[in-house]
């Protein structure tokens, strides 16, 4: 009886010191980016993973989308995977290169030893970023009035971006972000922005600049040259109102002079019609 009890809390307790001896990885990135490198974590603790007597060191990371061999501590046959160990633990880690949506959602094993741990590679889509795989401004602005309609469009970009327009490197306004296509980790979204010309000025540097997570990405930088030209009715009136004014001013003035020019020759006739009177 007795010693059936003491099995059995022998039991629990090796039960339990496997349960805290257990492995485990993690995703070392706080942000993870399509197209960098993702570093998953195995952590291993004290477990010796070089087993006692065995020339080979057991670390190895397998899985991805066709669950294989990735890396062991002697390389990899794939340079997409590449494994990295310390001296100064027996943490070892696996860089993923040029992490794409492909490498999500599949299962990775680290070992250890004797220690396995198998997890689903999953990232919050909060931690996610993926740039615009195309930024589309093909005949992106179009002036109407005295308006410019300026559209982009980004293509598989997470998340959906906050973006700003700046004119003349100066925050003028926020631009219209919609919506048009959903995939699991990224959006198709339509950047707009209608600029008022009379209001800001119509030439300068016109940016639009999206910020995903904690970075920037000018989406459209173009120098407007839409000062409008002398075609409007205002701007025709103004030299030739002038012009009219001129020349009615200046036949005023000759007639003036040629009026008093002749006053004065009739006034000096009068005089000399007198005196020869008077003599
Ligand atoms: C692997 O590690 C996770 C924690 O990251 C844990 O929840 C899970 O139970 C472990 N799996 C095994 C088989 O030990
Ligand atoms: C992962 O393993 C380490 C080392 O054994 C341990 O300290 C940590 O609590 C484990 N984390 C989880 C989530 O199980
Ligand atoms: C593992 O341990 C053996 C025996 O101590 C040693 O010869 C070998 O170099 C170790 N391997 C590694 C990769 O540390
Ligand atoms: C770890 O390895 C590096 C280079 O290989 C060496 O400079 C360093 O002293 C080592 N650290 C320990 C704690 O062994
Ligand atoms: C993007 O938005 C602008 C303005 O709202 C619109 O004119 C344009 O058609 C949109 N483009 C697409 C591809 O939906
Ligand atoms: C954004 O869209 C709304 C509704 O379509 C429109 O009223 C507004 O003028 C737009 N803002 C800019 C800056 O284009
Ligand atoms: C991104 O742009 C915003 C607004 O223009 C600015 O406040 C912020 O400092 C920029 N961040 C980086 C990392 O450049």
């Amino acid at each position: 009886m007795n010693t059936k009890r003491f099995v059995d809390s022998l039991l629990v307790l090796l039960i339990m010191g496997r349960t805290v001896m257990t492995i485990n990885w993690s995703v070392v990135n706080n942000l993870v980016i399509f197209g960098r490198d993702v570093i998953l974590r195995c952590h291993v603790g004290n477990i010796d993973c070089n087993v006692s007597g065995t020339a080979h060191d057991t670390r190895t990371w397998t899985g991805g989308q066709h669950y294989k061999l990735l890396c062991t501590t002697e390389g990899s046959t794939d340079p997409k995977y590449k494994m990295m160990t310390r001296n100064t633990s027996h943490d070892f880690d696996l860089s993923i290169g040029n992490f794409s949506e492909s490498d999500l959602d599949y299962e990775y094993t680290c070992q250890c030893g004797h220690e396995v741990n198998t997890t689903k590679l999953s990232v919050e889509q909060n931690k996610l970023i993926s740039f615009p795989t195309e930024i589309n401004t093909d005949s992106s602005y179009i002036a109407s009035g005295d308006q410019l309609h300026i559209a982009v469009s980004l293509e598989k970009v997470n998340p959906v971006p906050i973006c700003t327009t700046l004119f003349k490197d100066k925050v003028i306004a926020e631009a219209n972000v919609t919506k048009l296509k959903s995939y699991r980790y990224f959006t198709d979204v339509n950047v707009s922005f209608t600029f008022p010309l009379q209001e800001f000025g119509c030439s300068g540097s016109l940016q639009i600049v999206c910020s995903l997570l904690s970075y920037n990405v000018t989406v459209f930088n173009e120098n407007i040259q839409s000062c409008p030209e002398y075609d409007s009715p205002f701007h025709l009136h103004i030299p030739l109102v002038t012009a009219c004014s001129v020349f009615l001013l200046a036949i005023f003035c000759i007639v003036y002079i040629i009026k008093r020019r002749h006053t004065c020759r009739n006034q000096h006739f009068d005089i000399l019609q007198q005196q020869h009177e008077e003599g």
